[in-house]
């Protein structure tokens, strides 16, 4: 995707070292964070200078692949990249892949990070070619959170087709969800939209049955973060209050992922593990002033504790459809050969 006319990839590698758009500092400074070695990737990962399922998957592929490359102790590197966040399918896809080519060589390593890498580009691209058929013109979209391409290479998952439908000349219009606690729809989605010129208004989270209510939005799209064999998905926490409104308003509900997000080994949503973050990301904020300085300011009552799940998980029976690079998928069609 464009960044001010020149064509940027979320995550990408540069001989040994990775490359990456930093994302906290999104969407009030543009800047590229860089890592030396695996370590450094790791620490990215876990302070979300890069965030979203297919990034951090390319992200620990790259870490792994770095390991080898510096002749660390990759059985320990492992451990580290595995442990960075727990949610995320793509993450131990990426990192388990690399590990395994790693065994023979760091070239193949390091190759196979770069496939891993294309192919979660090229998902995108396919998901947008079959989303797009999808999105009747006029559509007014509601999506969650930051499923566009800052969450992947390029491309993204739930906002690959609203592009493709954009570029048709569709006339579409997107709602987005804030997203709160970190704001990855007001800060993200919001601001990939805005450089892509796609029409879109922010809402404020609890926001969405208003407008469904009135019949502002006409389908959902979200991404998901792991999608169990029998088709529950994981995704940024609030999704699954969407999903039950969309079913109570008779509005369609999509899941845009990979293939590589469906792990036939996770029967249901149950046996998904729930990243829990830090509570400050609900107690405080972070933004710019009239003056373009950055504070990180108290939003909460001084003392209070805050809980802060980072995802929840959609049952199946809520989701329309998956749309994946393969096709559009029911949940009794995700099978195990979509999930190599
Ligand atoms: O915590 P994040 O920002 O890494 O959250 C992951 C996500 O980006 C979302 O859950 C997204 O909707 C699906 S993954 C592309």
């Amino acid at each position: 995707m464009k960044v001010n006319g020149v064509h940027y990839k979320t995550i990408w590698m540069e001989s040994a070292e990775v490359l990456m758009i930093d994302q906290n500092k999104l969407p009030f400074e543009f800047s590229i964070h860089r890592c030396s070695d695996y370590k450094a990737t790791c620490r990215a990962i876990v302070n979300m200078t890069v965030r979203g399922a297919g990034a951090i998957g390319a992200a620990a592929g790259f870490a792994m692949a770095q390991a080898f490359m510096s002749k660390a102790d990759t059985e320990k590197a492992r451990l580290e990249i595995n442990s960075t966040r727990p949610t995320a399918r793509d993450l131990f896809y990426a990192s388990e892949k690399v590990f395994a080519a790693g065994v023979h060589s760091p070239a193949l390593a390091q190759q196979a990070a770069l496939d891993i890498a294309l192919e979660n580009e090229n998902a995108g691209r396919n998901i947008g070619i079959l989303g797009n058929e999808l999105i009747k013109p006029g559509a007014r979209i509601l999506t969650h959170c930051n499923a566009g391409w800052l969450a992947f290479v390029d491309y993204g998952s739930a906002l690959a087709p609203v592009y493709a439908a954009h570029k048709a000349g569709k006339n579409i219009h997107v709602y987005v969800d804030e997203t709160r606690p970190r704001g990855q729809g007001a800060r993200l989605t919001a601001w990939e939209l805005h450089n892509e010129g796609v029409p879109h208004t922010i809402i404020p989270d609890n926001a969405a049955a208003l407008l469904m209510a009135k019949g502002m939005i006409d389908m959902v799209i979200t991404g998901a973060d792991r999608i169990a064999s029998n088709g529950d998905a994981a995704n940024k926490i609030g999704t699954l209050e969407k999903a039950i409104l969309a079913k109570h308003y008779g509005i369609p509900f999509y899941i845009a992922a990979p293939s590589s997000t469906i792990d036939m080994n996770t029967l249901t949503g149950n046996d998904i593990i729930i990243e829990e973050r830090s509570q400050d990301e609900v107690l405080k904020q972070t933004g710019i002033d009239d003056h373009g300085n950055m504070h990180t300011i108290l939003v909460a009552s001084p003392g209070s504790p805050a809980y802060n799940p980072a995802f929840d998980v959609t049952l199946a029976e809520l989701i329309t459809g998956y749309i994946t690079e393969k096709g559009v998928l029911t949940a009794g069609h995700l099978t195990p050969s979509l999930s190599s």
